[in-house]
Parts: C-alpha cells; structure tokens; sequence
C-alpha cells in the first residue's frame, strides 16, 4: 500500500455494525443506557464519530460511522466494556455516505407499535441480531433510524 492509499483509506467513511448481549441488570438499565449514551456523544463528537444504538430485547445492536481509524479505536474500547458481551461483528468496511449523521450516538429502544420492522426481518419471533447479515443489521437500524416516538433517553441527546 502506498502512502496516498494508506492516508486515503484512514480518511475514508467506514461503517461498522455489530450485535452484542447486554449484561446490564433490569432495573439498572435506564441509567446504565444514560451513562453510555452521554459518554458516546462526548466521545464520538470529538473524533467524527456518528451513529445509532438500538437497545431491544437484551440486545444492543449498533453502527459506528466515521474515519476508519476512529472507528476502529471507538470499538476496542467498546468490545472491553463489561456491559455487555458475545460481540458478534456484522459489517465493516467502508461506505458511501453517513446513514446516521444525524447524531454523535441516539438510542433507540422498539416498541409493540414496531413489530412492522421485525417482521419485514424475519426478527419477530425470536429477536436474534446476530444472525442478521450486514446489509440485513443496516437495513434494521436504517429502520429504526425513522421511528418518530423518541424515548426519554432521547431527549438528552
Ligand atoms: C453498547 C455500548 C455502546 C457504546 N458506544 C460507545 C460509543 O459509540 N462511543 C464511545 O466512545 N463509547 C461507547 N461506549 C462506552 C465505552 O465502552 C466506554 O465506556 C466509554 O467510551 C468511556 O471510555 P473511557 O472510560 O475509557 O473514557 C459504549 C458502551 C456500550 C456498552
């Protein structure tokens, strides 16, 4: 590789998509999920980061977007968090345009009302992101990233 491609593709758009367990208390959740998503906002604006968590079911599944050094960065330190677990990486590699620039990180939690998603992914019955493929997990959070009822979490971001 040369110079130019190796400062070319360290400035290029990636995306990175993964789905992992969360090991969060119940009770505990509303806090913890406070905790990580004010960090992530502090953390993300000041290397370029942007991108969406959705948090259902015991899962968190979320895409990081930005220069591929800071993603890369950002998800180390996020595989080490212990609250959660069984990170399973879905997609990674570079893209065309940010999908959710919109936010530094936004959680998203679904509702009975967004059952419509899950089923156009097959994901209703059982809710298993880590079988998704990458298109599939971008396709998920692209349809997340349009639901309008914004929970509390949200309006800290
Ligand atoms: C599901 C989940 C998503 C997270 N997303 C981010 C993120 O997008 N950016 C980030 O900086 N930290 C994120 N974190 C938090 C990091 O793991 C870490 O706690 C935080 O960056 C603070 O790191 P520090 O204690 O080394 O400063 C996330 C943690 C979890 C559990």
């Amino acid at each position: 590789m040369s110079d130019f491609d190796a400062i070319s593709s360290s400035r290029t758009l990636h995306r990175l998509i993964y789905a992992s367990r969360q090991r969060i208390a119940p009770g505990d959740l509303d806090n913890a999920l406070g905790e990580i998503i004010r960090a992530s906002i502090a953390r993300n604006r000041e290397v370029g980061l942007t991108g969406l968590l959705l948090v259902h079911d015991g899962w968190f599944v979320q895409a990081l977007e930005g220069a591929a050094e800071a993603v890369m960065t950002t998800y180390r330190r996020i595989l080490d968090d212990p609250r959660h677990d069984d990170l399973k990486l879905l997609s990674a590699g570079p893209a065309d345009a940010r999908e959710f620039g919109d936010w530094n990180m936004c959680a998203r939690r679904l509702s009975a009302a967004d059952d419509a998603i899950l089923d156009a992914l097959a994901q209703r019955e059982a809710f298993r992101p880590a079988t998704l493929s990458g298109a599939g997990a971008l396709r998920l959070l692209k349809a997340v990233r349009g639901i309008q009822h914004r929970t509390t979490l949200d309006a800290i971001v």
